[in-house]
């Protein structure tokens, strides 16, 4: 589905008929039309708004658009014009919808997506049409690594980074032999990657190593598998409606309360309410977290439950980070994306104030940030510490033209 709201005035003055009213017009016209900055500025959001990841796509979808609130609903000075694509968390479908933006609706940025595989076609859009992209979602650790670009920004997180941190967090608990369980496509791989990664490098091992397909959710031969295999943890990665379903199940087998379940933050985030005493006690780690007492994420969450009616999750934090991000390129340039290398440079250079924390971007174009232990407790996943300080992906591959 695309939804061009209205063409931008650029794309009018294009127009036979935009350049005979002008013609007609008095001298005195405005001649601002002709000029790029004060043209509307275009942005493609193309995000999951159907399949399991719907929701994550709203929250971001939502977070973002918050934010263009805040800065006065103009970044850089400029109105905004959205054209926005439900991306259906479809790889096979990625390239003609990332095409369809940059060249039917000639958006000047694109922002999107949740899923890897989709965001690593979108990357290979924006690169080979050098557009400016923003992910303020997708962990491909190859978009911050071999295919990182000075266009290709994330607001997010590297799949690796949230893992990675886990590992040694069960491993000092002495909980040494895992089982890991994930979707077989790039964030599942990457991220139980990393998590393998932290726990065999603090004397850990993981024993057994089990996939299904995405978005399939049925998990019943797979937690017969774990139950014979009786670990000492168990490591996933799933997200959205899966992670409710995964969580649900993964109780109603009586694992519970026999093996620790842990993941990345994802597995709780924004699926509490339909989790309800499933999740009870579970233990993650990520970057963002409930509770976190700190003025910008106070401000933040009200504002967010004024416009929206319901609590913001991480999700939302990073759409609204990728508006905040956005926000200062733009301001740097007086929003003339014709300067791109000062646009690219006031981004790179940019300290988001983040609900999450205060980070950086590194030399890759990823958040620098905290990665934060959190259990659950209700319908929050309270910080209880701090897994690991100031992370920087790897970026292995990386190399910044
Ligand atoms: C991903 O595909 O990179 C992905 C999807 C959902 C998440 C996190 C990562 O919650």
């Amino acid at each position: 589905m695309t939804d061009m709201l209205r063409p931008s005035r650029r794309t009018l003055l294009k127009s036979a008929a935009a350049t005979a009213a002008l013609a007609a017009a008095p001298v005195f016209a405005p001649t601002r039309f002709a000029v790029g900055q004060t043209a509307k500025l275009k942005l493609g959001l193309m995000l999951p708004y159907s399949g399991t990841y719907a929701q994550l796509g709203e929250a971001i979808t939502n977070g973002f658009k918050l934010a263009v609130q805040e800065a006065g609903n103009k970044l850089g000075g400029r109105d905004i014009e959205y054209a926005v694509v439900d991306d259906e968390s479809e790889p096979a479908k990625a390239p003609e919808n990332a095409n369809k933006l940059v060249n039917r609706d000639k958006v000047d940025f694109l922002i999107g997506t949740v899923h890897s595989g989709v965001a690593l076609a979108m990357a290979k859009v924006a690169r080979d049409t050098d557009t400016m992209l923003v992910i303020p979602n997708a962990g491909a650790d190859a978009i911050t690594g071999p295919l990182c670009a000075p266009n290709i920004f994330r607001s997010s997180f590297s799949n690796w980074q949230p893992a990675f941190p886990m590992g040694k967090v069960v491993a000092d608990r002495g909980l040494k032999n895992a089982v890991t369980l994930s979707w077989k496509y790039a964030a599942g791989e990457e991220s139980t990657g990393g998590f393998k990664e932290g726990l065999t490098k603090a004397g850990g091992k993981v024993v057994k190593e089990l996939w299904l397909p995405f978005p399939n959710v049925e998990f019943q031969p797979l937690l017969t598998e774990i139950a014979a295999a009786k670990p000492d943890v168990v490591y996933v990665f799933f997200a959205g409606g899966g992670a409710v379903k995964f969580v649900r199940d993964y109780a109603a087998a009586g694992l519970k309360d026999k093996i620790p379940l842990v993941g990345p933050g994802f597995l709780t985030d924004g699926t509490l309410e339909a989790q309800g005493e499933s999740a009870q006690g579970l233990e993650t780690t990520l970057h963002y977290g409930d509770g976190l007492d700190l003025p910008k994420n106070k401000s933040f969450v009200e504002a967010y439950k004024k416009a929206y009616g319901r609590e913001p999750d991480v999700y939302a934090v990073q759409g609204y980070d990728a508006g905040q991000l956005i926000a200062a390129g733009l301001g740097a340039v007086k929003g003339d994306t014709g300067a791109r290398k000062d646009l690219v440079a006031a981004m790179e250079k940019a300290e988001i104030d983040s609900p999450r924390g205060r980070f950086t971007i590194s030399k890759a174009h990823n958040p620098v940030q905290d990665i934060y232990l959190r259990k659950v407790v209700g319908t929050e996943n309270r910080v209880t510490g701090v897994a690991h300080r100031a992370l920087a992906d790897p970026a292995r591959g990386c190399k910044m033209a």
